[in-house]
């Protein structure tokens, strides 16, 4: 059987992509593992799937090369994005930090870009997997099995949108990083981002305490601890460390590095307590006061880090200073993170040096696409990553 185009993966950027390959006598093939297309789409958002973010720009996005993004995020916008949804009247709001999400479901993200692709006429081949790739003289031999048996399908072009590796047991595989290697395209080493971390030994036990609670806090990490920051929630877990702010940190953090953390970012400590005692509480003990400005057990584990105890009034300076520190530069050195098991995404993959900004295709292997989350371009928690999938998609839809 021969296809214009056949896009390997049924997730975010092969369903987008497909509605913009198809053209007048092209036919177009989507090919997908799963029992059902888009799935880390219907789990996204907690369900709502923050399918973009309004203040897209290139600073949102890792990359070995930070400009690579830019041409493909312009010519398809977050605007772009809501249009399409608005078409298909799905009501969505805004949550916060330019975050959209769907009212309803994001089944319905899934149902609009299966409508979109349908009626372009695209077809979809679930439960199929892929044998085997490989180079003809008029474009791509793709071996599949389907249905328990194999058959050679044949195309001029070939789109991969295989995702990374984040979350094997959804069908996740290192599938696009194999056939990029294979056609001799490298890989900027892929590892897992937006991910929780680990830790070990008496901070873990300290942390294991707090389990369960979570402050609007500010983490940096990268370049030794004084790299990116970022201002949302910390949440403090069984584990580890979660949360918006270390999630977005855990993308810039490498093995052995340390993270900062402030608790209580708006203030110093110091001067808050120094008012308090002269308000009237300084025959309260620290921790009490404390903990009208911080979750109790996290007032008593700063009190307890600090050596810091006893009445506000017996406090100078200098030990409130201590409690600040402790609040509001606690270094810490994680022990790893949870891996792939529970990354939201995969920094690295095909090194983007190797394809169009402009089309997504390998500069050294005509009709050959990479799109999505395989490229090596990794967002900002918050709707960037769907953003760069449809972005990508469309760059390459239209060039095909
Ligand atoms: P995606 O992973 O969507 O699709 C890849 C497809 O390829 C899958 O259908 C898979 O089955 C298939 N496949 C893989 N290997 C194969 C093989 N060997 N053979 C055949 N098929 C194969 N982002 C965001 O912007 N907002 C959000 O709210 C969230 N929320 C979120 C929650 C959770 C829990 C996760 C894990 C991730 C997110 N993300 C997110 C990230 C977002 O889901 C991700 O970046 C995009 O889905 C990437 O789109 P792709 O199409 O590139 O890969």
């Amino acid at each position: 059987m021969t296809h214009h185009t056949i896009i390997l993966g049924a997730g975010a950027a092969g369903l987008h992509c497909a509605a913009y390959a198809v053209g007048q006598g092209r036919s177009t093939l989507v090919i997908d593992h799963a029992k059902a297309p888009g799935d880390k789409i219907r789990i996204s958002g907690g369900g709502r799937c923050n399918f973009t973010n309004t203040r897209t720009a290139p600073k949102h996005f890792l990359s070995t090369n930070p400009h690579f993004a830019k041409s493909a995020l312009a010519r398809y916008t977050p605007a772009d994005f809501v249009a399409l949804v608005e078409r298909h009247g799905i009501a969505w709001h805004e949550k916060t930090l330019g975050q959209l999400f769907c009212d309803g479901s994001a089944k319905q993200i899934v149902a609009m870009l299966r409508d979109e692709m349908e009626r372009a006429g695209a077809d979809l081949w679930l439960n199929t997997t892929i044998v085997e790739v490989e180079k003809t003289e008029a474009g791509f031999a793709v071996t599949v099995e389907r249905d328990g048996k194999r058959q050679t399908l044949s195309c001029a072009n070939l789109v991969v949108a295989t995702g990374g590796k984040s979350i094997p047991k959804m069908g996740a595989t290192g599938f696009g990083y194999d056939l990029a290697r294979q056609f001799g395209l490298p890989i900027v080493e892929p590892r897992p981002a937006l991910v929780p971390f680990t830790l070990t030994g008496a901070l873990h036990e300290e942390v294991k305490a707090l389990a369960g609670v979570s402050v609007q806090g500010r983490v940096t990490a990268g370049q030794g601890g004084r790299g990116t920051t970022f201002d949302e929630a910390i949440l403090f877990t069984h584990r580890g460390l979660s949360g918006p702010a270390v999630l977005q940190a855990s993308s810039y953090w490498r093995e052995g590095e340390m993270v900062r953390l402030s608790l209580a970012p708006q203030r110093d400590l110091a001067d808050a307590l120094l008012e308090r005692a002269q308000a009237g509480d300084g025959k309260k003990t620290v921790e009490t006061v404390l903990a009208t400005m911080l979750p109790e057990r996290l007032a008593h584990d700063i009190c307890a880090r600090a050596g810091v105890s006893g009445r506000l009034a017996e406090q100078g300076r200098k030990s409130l200073s201590r409690l600040n520190a402790a609040a509001n530069d606690w270094q810490i050195i994680p022990a790893g993170t949870e891996g792939y098991r529970t990354a939201e995404v995969t920094l690295g993959g095909v090194d983007t040096d190797a394809l169009s900004s402009q089309t997504m295709e390998a500069k050294a292997v005509q009709g050959l696409y990479f799109i999505g989350e395989v490229v090596d371009v990794t967002g900002w928690l918050g709707g960037y990553n769907f953003q760069w999938a449809w972005a990508s998609a469309f760059a390459a839809g239209r060039a095909i």
